[in-house]
């Protein structure tokens, strides 16, 4: 199936609010963490889909900086759920070709985590596809850091390339089109930076029911829409 627009731009980077997971347990009678488990299947599901089809770049975002405010026992479950994920990614680092990238403040780690996480990032730094999980992100915040980087290696005069490097997302393009379930329109301090021309696609399906079948649609609908990035 065909990832370029009908103006020849490929589908290189695709980023994904999953969200809903909450309001697909509550409609379940299910506490909040089982639609969080939920969730994260279906993030690897998606994934891989994506991988399959030839997009190089997958972000998606699991924990947002506000996030951190949520009840002790959500934060623990979803951490959990993302040390699972290390554990599981970093087993099979032979079987993918899986660039992985954790994007955000990574000072709620452990230690032991960040051990984990640094080493599975440096361990699959040549593979061919890049997947960044944005973790205690938040797009003002990554800016921000972007910004005191780059004084403290005493730039001044700052191009916008020079930021696009210092952002936690250098190792990927700008995406192209970013994909937000549970029916909110908004873009909740992802990609700040990033989304100056993405393309944007709102669904009300909740993240735990979000399927290849309507990713599939929504990469060929993409494909049909015609990017002109300011120009005419
Ligand atoms: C938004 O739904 C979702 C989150 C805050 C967490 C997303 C996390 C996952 C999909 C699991 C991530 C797992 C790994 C391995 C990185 P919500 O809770 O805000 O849903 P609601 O709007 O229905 O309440």
């Amino acid at each position: 199936m065909n990832t370029n627009t009908s103006d020849g731009h490929k589908l290189r980077h695709i980023a994904f609010i999953m969200d809903g997971n909450g309001r697909w347990a509550k409609a379940r009678m299910m506490p909040r963490e089982f639609g969080h488990r939920q969730g994260s299947k279906n993030f690897e599901k998606m994934v891989n889909h994506c991988f399959e089809r030839g997009i190089e770049h997958v972000t998606v975002y699991a924990f947002s900086t506000e996030n951190i405010k949520r009840p002790e026992k959500e934060v623990k479950a979803i951490m959990q759920l993302l040390e699972k994920y290390v554990k599981r990614a970093t087993d099979e680092i032979d079987k993918n070709n899986t660039r992985y990238c954790f994007i955000g403040d990574h000072s709620i780690y452990s230690e032991e985590m960040k051990k984990k996480v640094r080493y599975l990032e440096d361990a699959t730094k040549d593979k061919r596809y890049t997947l960044n999980v944005a973790i205690n992100y938040g797009g003002r915040a990554e800016l921000v850091h972007a910004f005191n980087d780059l004084m403290s290696q005493g730039k001044t005069d700052i191009t916008e390339d020079d930021i696009s490097k210092a952002l936690y997302t250098r190792n990927s393009p700008d995406p192209d089109l970013i994909v937000r379930t549970g029916g909110d329109l908004r873009i909740s301090n992802f990609l700040l930076w990033q989304a100056a021309y993405a393309e944007f696609y709102f669904t009300d399906t909740y993240w735990p029911d979000f399927s290849e079948k309507e990713l599939d649609e929504i990469i060929d609908s993409f494909g049909s829409r015609n990017r002109r990035f300011g120009g005419v």
